[in-house]
């Protein structure tokens, strides 16, 4: 706990909250550059977690968007990046990725674009590293800047663990299996994250009910919820379980401070639960998100996508960005949203979603819910 903290009055508070430095166990996901820092510092201000998406980032870009933040806030916040399944994987160029693609797919990729009327990009991007390839570059940076929290998808922590540690920071790790939670607590994750497979973004097999019990079985380090929460039932019944706090995506998605464009927030409002589908379309692995022109055209072509890292720079090379910028383009702009979009009907200031979910979280633990009695 920081030196200031008191335990805020009458809302949900965990051992991870004090050793996170926070208020109530609410953390905004890295949502790749939609979680930016105003998102990030809205979220850390309101008295959660908010953790940036740095994955796509280079190394100086990781430093002005840690810089940015700490102009915004004073509180504590995490940055996530992709790792690599192994870091030999790391420093490929886009160039050096596209190289390796087959003809095959790059006459079809071609063919979908033209389809959709997409003007292919100029080349400028093939110095850059490929998505999930620079993790090593952009870790050295977090480091050197000194951000508390490390929150590593997909790959093991495992080469970078040990570094984070010596620097006082906590090492957290996104899984969707029990297997995979071992994993990463015996490479180092002194913070698991279990999601579900109804989350937003890239996803496993199991669900979220089925998940936590299992891996707050499997580990013993704290366990934080995710997957389909996005509001104080989803806080509630996670803390109920035995987990320590919540990892919240699809729900800041529709907040005034996600870096998206307004059709895609309109797009998550208007949403039902089924709308989200699985498609490999854009980063090679799968992603839930709402389908599109691009992911149908994928889910007809004759070939399937590659895996990660080239998928990710076809994709690019193709439409020029992931879509995850401001001025994403209808139709073929990637859109991550989980299950739980289809619950979310209106765009409001991220602290309001922290606000309300502890709230209500505190009023039913507190058993006012009624419908036991
Ligand atoms: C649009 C979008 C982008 C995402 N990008 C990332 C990312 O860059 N890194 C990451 O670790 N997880 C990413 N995720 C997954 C989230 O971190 C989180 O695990 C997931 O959204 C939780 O489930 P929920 O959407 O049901 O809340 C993304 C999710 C969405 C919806």
């Amino acid at each position: 706990m920081t030196s200031q903290q008191q335990k805020p009055e009458g809302l949900p508070y965990t051992p991870l909250c004090d050793r996170l430095g926070i208020d109530v166990p609410i953390i905004s996901a890295g949502m790749g550059p939609i979680a930016g820092p105003e998102l990030v510092a809205a979220v850390s201000n309101a008295g959660g977690l908010g953790v940036l998406g740095c994955t796509s980032m280079s190394p100086d870009e990781v430093r002005s968007v840690i810089r940015r933040t700490r102009e915004l806030t004073d509180r504590p916040f995490g940055v996530d990046l992709i790792l690599p399944a192994r870091i030999e994987q790391g420093g490929m160029s886009v160039g050096e990725v596209a190289s390796l693609i087959p003809d095959e797919h790059r006459a079809t990729a071609a063919r979908i674009g033209a389809d959709l009327g997409v003007e292919p990009p100029p080349e400028h991007s093939a110095d850059r590293a490929a998505l999930g390839t620079d993790a090593e570059a952009q870790v050295e940076v977090i480091l050197q800047e000194g951000v508390p929290v490390f929150v590593g998808a997909l790959g093991s922590p495992g080469f970078v663990a040990e570094r984070f540690h010596e620097a006082g920071a906590t090492v957290v790790s996104i899984v969707g299996s029990t297997k995979q939670a071992m994993a990463v607590v015996k490479d180092g994750a002194d913070v698991v994250i279990a999601q579900g497979t109804e989350g937003g973004g890239h996803t496993g097999h199991v669900g979220t009910f089925a998940l936590l019990p299992q891996v707050l079985d499997a580990v013993d380090v704290p366990v934080v919820a995710a997957g389909g929460i996005g509001d104080g039932r989803g806080l509630a019944a996670s803390l109920l379980m035995g987990c320590q706090a919540v990892w919240v995506g699809t729900r800041f998605l529709a907040t005034e401070e996600a870096g998206i464009a307004g059709w895609q927030k309109a797009g998550i409002v208007a949403a039902a639960d089924q709308s989200p589908v699985i498609s490999r379309a854009y980063t090679g692995k799968r992603f839930r998100m709402l389908p599109n022109d691009w992911t149908r055209a994928w889910d007809e072509a004759d070939v399937e996508p590659l895996p990660m890292p080239l998928q990710p720079v076809l994709a690019g090379m193709t439409l020029g960005t992931l879509g995850t910028d401001r001025g994403g383009r209808e139709g073929v702009s990637m859109n991550g949203a989980g299950n739980i979009a289809g619950l979310i009907d209106e765009i409001v200031p991220a602290a309001e979603v922290v606000r309300r979910m502890a709230a209500e979280a505190a009023e039913l633990l507190a058993g006012a819910g009624g419908h036991l009695r």
